[in-house]
């Protein structure tokens, strides 16, 4: 923990937030002393991270959003009401860790339509949240920190994972665009490759690549067994070191982030 780091980032916004390395980044964070504003899917598991920070936190400041951000209307929903809920407050930081991409077990059952939830997770989700709260983006004291949680499976074609695969690419395009297209904005923006973490989403995704005798699910699972896989509660914690104002402009922004780079570049 390196609470007696100083704090640029007050304000911020994580997607994924009630599981794995979304939820470990928000109890980071909170006891950082940071306003948060978590989203994901499901209201039950996000009520029970609400209480849980409340009770942890008593003077915090705590605001959950669910709701299903593949679907459209639901989308709209939840970031209006996020954008009502900001007001005119700045916003220091924005997470994007909610991801999703289902295996297929062949080509014939690889439906596109999984491609296109992907898609609009991965790609379509955080430009809209970037796009909307770019109004809330303000110089001083640092600009507002972006950070893209991709996969290094983006690079490495292995079978029955195009939409994951595709679609955490297709999110590493976005981040070089957004990177260029932020030139003139008050904020900045990075690529974190977690690595393979311990997490609900990737015992889950286990599950069911082996149930589909995808042979990657067995590389995973030793990952996992021969204490390889990092915790959540490290990438939390790199997560939100990485945000600390101790992290350079110049060194964070643009930039690609692997969980393991992180305390040797500040010296932790
Ligand atoms: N774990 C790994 O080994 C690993 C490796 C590389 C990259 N990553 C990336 O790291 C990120 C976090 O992964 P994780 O393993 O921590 O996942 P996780 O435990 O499955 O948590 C995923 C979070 O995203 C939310 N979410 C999923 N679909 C959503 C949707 N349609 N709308 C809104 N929220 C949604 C979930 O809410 P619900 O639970 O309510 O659905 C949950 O809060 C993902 O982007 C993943 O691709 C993970």
């Amino acid at each position: 923990m390196r609470d007696e780091l100083p704090l640029a980032h007050n304000t911020s916004i994580i997607t994924g937030a009630s599981s794995g390395i979304g939820w470990a980044l928000a109890q980071q964070l909170a006891h950082r002393g940071h306003t948060l504003y978590l989203l994901a899917r499901r209201e039950a598991p996000l009520l029970a991270c609400l209480e849980t920070l409340q009770q942890r936190y008593p003077k915090g400041n705590f605001h959950v959003l669910p709701g299903d951000l593949i679907d459209p209307r639901q989308r709209h929903g939840v970031l209006t009401r996020l954008r009502t809920a900001i007001g005119t407050s700045s916003v220091d930081a924005i997470i994007h860790c909610a991801g999703t991409g289902l295996p297929a077990a062949n080509l014939a059952d690889w439906h596109p339509d999984d491609l296109s939830d992907a898609l609009q997770l991965n790609t379509v989700v955080p430009l809209a949240l970037v796009n909307m709260l770019l109004p809330c983006m303000t110089p001083l004291p640092v600009p507002c920190r972006i950070v893209l949680v991709g996969a290094g499976i983006d690079r490495h074609v292995q079978r029955g994972t195009g939409s994951y695969g595709v679609s955490k690419m297709a999110m590493r395009r976005l981040f070089e665009q957004l990177h260029e297209e932020l030139t003139s904005q008050p904020a900045e923006i990075a690529l974190m490759q977690p690595g393979v973490v311990d997490t609900p989403g990737l015992r889950q995704h286990i599950r069911t690549a082996r149930a589909m005798k995808l042979p990657h699910a067995d590389y995973l699972q030793t990952q996992l067994d021969t204490g390889q896989a990092f915790s959540a509660e490290t990438v939390g914690e790199r997560l939100a070191t990485l945000l600390d104002v101790s992290t350079s402009q110049a060194s964070f922004s643009g930039r690609e982030w692997r969980t393991a780079e992180i305390y040797s570049n500040e010296g932790g």
